[in-house]
């Protein structure tokens, strides 16, 4: 994190100390610009300005790479800036095998030593086309799945291709091969007015020779890439009801959706006992954010434990076949019950502490969303009626207002986060999944509507403008020309629109 100003409940007391009608003729400024709320993309409580919204518009010139890594104006205000700072560093920096010391612990198996590789700049990853665990920016997890389309039992649920000596990983990462295909459309790739655009897709296969675990006969290989995580605080502020109330209107619209999610017997249970409809990952798979997904990278990414969590992410397969591996035997001069018993205890040391763990998670429901920029601009307000008028915004719902945040999921952090509430915040998701029916898709073809807030600072942020869930789009227009099943209707909206017409939409979507 670079910190360079929060700016909005300081200057508005600022202005409220200082300013006299003398005051606005000397400074020369008028401190009473006004932004229309859609710059505040995470509310009053939840946005960075790099500028003070009271005197200047954000614009581009002045985001910086660090625009994605900034604390709420909630966190400042809760004085949990410096835990913020701390918590910060579980997700940057690398954990390390040792068994005391900082940020201890990692492996035995793991997928990363550190966050921050596959959430490269805290965004969304980078197109790659290798899978190398230490490649920094590749962002993908490795969906394996037998021929029914379930996760393969013997791996964990977030393969491991890492592993600290003498334990071989799951998988040996040499053996993972990527190939990006050609794809042409039904429209051989090219507008009604001439101008082309191409498509690719991966194909991912595993060697059978580089599993260190038994694999069943048929198995297949999925990429999912990462999600930015700045604002996933403020997703967590929304309540259940308006998602459900979300998910009742596009019922009535008629679009497809994955109702099962949405049966209260099927919510997400979370370790304080509460219950939710799932908000978090293209899967859904996740409620709230103290039980979400970055709670849970922090264990099963890097296999550190922490007082709740006092056993390793791992499969009884592994422990059978590394307990058996006579070279492991000899290394750690065990017993195979010995070696298979240390791996699969409940009790192991804690790695990582309670109070880290809280910090962690200060900074995690501490991310800011960027202010968004230049609104003002006659293409980019073109760009959003069209975004409307065209039907993008029946999934990519613009805006949702936070309730009273009294956050729930893990009652060891109650009390103890930055809270959003009231907020009129600007993600542009239904949170909804739907199934875009594109080639090689999403395991299950069900797939979050990801938020598009701060999207536009990518390449700045993360050195990358990639997009869908494996990464496949290379920009904007190929993100919007892969949407076919509900989004067919909008993209066919889309591709006839004039060249003019169309990239005011990207110049929209650039600047939120
Ligand atoms: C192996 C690469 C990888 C690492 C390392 C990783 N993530 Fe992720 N992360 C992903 C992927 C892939 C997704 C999307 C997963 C999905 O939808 O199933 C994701 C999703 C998320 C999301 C959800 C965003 C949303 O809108 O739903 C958050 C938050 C997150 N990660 C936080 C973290 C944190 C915190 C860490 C470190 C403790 C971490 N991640 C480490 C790959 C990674
Ligand atoms: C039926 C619902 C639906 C409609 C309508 C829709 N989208 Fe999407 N959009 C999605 C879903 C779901 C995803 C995630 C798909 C994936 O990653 O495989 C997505 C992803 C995207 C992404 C990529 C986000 C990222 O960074 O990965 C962009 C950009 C986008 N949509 C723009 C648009 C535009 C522009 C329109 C209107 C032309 C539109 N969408 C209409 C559901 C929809």
């Amino acid at each position: 994190m670079k910190k360079n100003g929060v700016y909005i409940l300081i200057s508005f007391l600022a202005f409220l100390i200082a300013c006299s009608d003398d005051d606005k003729k000397d400074s020369g400024v008028d401190p009473e610009i006004e932004l229309s709320e859609d710059y505040y993309s995470g509310g009053l409580l939840g946005t960075f300005f790099p500028v003070d919204p009271s005197v200047q518009k954000p614009v581009w010139e002045h985001f910086t790479s660090s625009s994605f890594e900034q604390p709420t104006p909630a966190v400042e205000e809760a004085g949990m800036d410096l835990d913020f700072v701390y918590g910060e560093a579980f997700f940057e920096k690398q954990f390390n095998a040792n068994i005391s010391g900082v940020r201890h612990g990692l492996g035995p198996a793991y997928v990363r030593s550190a966050c921050i590789t596959c959430h490269p700049g805290y965004g969304h990853g980078k197109r790659m086309d290798r899978y190398r665990a230490d490649d920094y920016g590749n962002g993908y997890l490795l969906v394996v799945v037998d021929e029914d389309d379930n996760y393969v039992t013997t791996l964990t649920g977030m393969p491991q291709t890492k592993a600290v000596s003498p334990f071989l990983p799951p998988i040996d990462e040499s053996g993972i091969n990527i190939e990006w295909k050609n794809h042409v459309d039904e429209f051989g790739n090219t507008f009604p007015d001439g101008e082309t655009y191409s498509l690719i897709y991966p194909e991912v296969t595993i060697d059978r020779s580089a599993f260190n675990v038994p694999m069943p006969d048929v198995y297949h290989v999925k990429l999912e890439a990462t999600i930015g995580v700045y604002g996933t605080g403020l997703i967590d502020a929304i309540p259940d009801d308006s998602i459900i109330a979300q998910y009742q209107h596009e019922k009535s619209l008629g679009y497809t959706l994955n109702d099962a999610k949405y049966q209260p017997e099927n919510f997400i249970v979370e370790v304080d006992g509460t219950s939710h409809p799932g908000r978090y990952t293209y899967g859904l798979t996740r409620g709230t954010l103290q039980n979400g997904p970055g709670a849970n990278a922090v264990w099963n990414i890097t296999n550190v434990t922490r007082p709740s969590r006092t056993y390793n992410y791992m499969t009884t397969a592994y422990a059978t076949s590394m307990s058996q591996n006579k070279d492991i035997q000899d290394a750690l001069d065990l017993t195979e019950k010995e070696i298979y018993d240390q791996l699969m205890s409940k009790e192991l040391p804690v790695e990582l502490s309670e109070k880290e763990y809280v910090q962690f998670m200060i900074w995690h429901r501490g991310l800011a969303v960027p202010a968004a920029r230049n609104l003002d601009d006659p293409t980019v307000q073109q760009g959003k009626e069209l975004f409307a008028q065209i039907g993008c915004t029946n999934c990519h719902k613009p805006s949702w207002t936070t309730g009273p945040d009294e956050y729930t999921g893990d009652p060891l952090l109650k009390d103890k986060l930055p809270r959003y509430p009231y907020q009129k915040i600007w993600p542009y998701t239904d949170l909804l999944q739907h199934r875009l029916e594109m080639v090689n898709n999403i395991r299950t073809g069900w797939c979050r509507t990801t938020p598009l807030w701060g999207r536009g600072l990518s390449e700045l942020c993360t050195g990358a403008g990639d997009h869908l869930h494996d990464m496949r789009a290379r920009n904007y227009t190929e993100a919007i020309m892969w949407h076919g099943g509900d989004g067919k209707y909008a993209r066919e909206k889309y591709r006839n629109l004039s060249k003019a017409d169309r990239d005011a939409i990207v110049e929209f979507l650039k600047s939120i």
